[in-house]
């Protein structure tokens, strides 16, 4: 038997205002997002911005539904509409961030399982590193260089390609 660590290595910052003109615009297009979730059930609005490589930004939000497995987290709604409008397009960061009036936030969300998967998914198709950041409102920030340091044994399995 042999024990083995992994190291992960993230940025922590006090606030936006600590970060790069363009991290704290891409955290800023998150916070905007929240606008459109549509979370009646949870009342726990979810905000994502995706900057790709040509400097466009697209927003997602968590959208719920009655039949509550039915909906979809903002991430997912975020990437997604990349693959299905520009399947071609390279991720180089997203931001992401959330709301309730039920309680405060005060530490940043960060993304479900579920979500990760399909991070990793589109940052193993593109062989580039998606950076994400985690965006407390008004408060704490976390910068993770890259998927695979959140999600390092995503399932991979290079035979279900062929
Ligand atoms: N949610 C997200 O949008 N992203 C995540 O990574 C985790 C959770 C949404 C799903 C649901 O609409 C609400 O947050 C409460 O779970």
């Amino acid at each position: 038997m042999k024990l083995l660590n992994l190291n992960i290595s993230f940025e922590q910052y006090a606030g936006i205002d600590e970060l790069a003109e363009n991290d704290r615009l891409l955290c800023e297009n998150a916070e905007q997002a929240l606008a459109t979730s549509y979370s009646p059930y949870s009342k726990f609005k979810v905000g994502t911005a995706i900057r790709l490589a040509t400097g466009q930004i697209v927003l997602g939000s968590n959208q719920e539904n009655l039949a509550y497995p039915s909906g979809l987290c903002a991430e997912r709604v975020a990437l997604f509409t990349i693959g299905a409008n520009q399947p071609d397009a390279v991720i180089e960061s997203m931001a992401i961030t959330a709301h309730t009036d039920t309680f405060e936030i005060t530490k940043p969300v960060t993304s479900c399982g579920g979500c990760l998967q399909v991070m990793a998914e589109f940052e193993r198709k593109q062989k580039t590193p998606i950076a994400v950041i985690f965006y407390c409102l008004n408060g704490e920030v976390l910068k993770v260089p890259s998927v695979k340091s959140l999600l390092p044994f995503s399932f991979v399995e290079d035979r279900l390609e062929r």
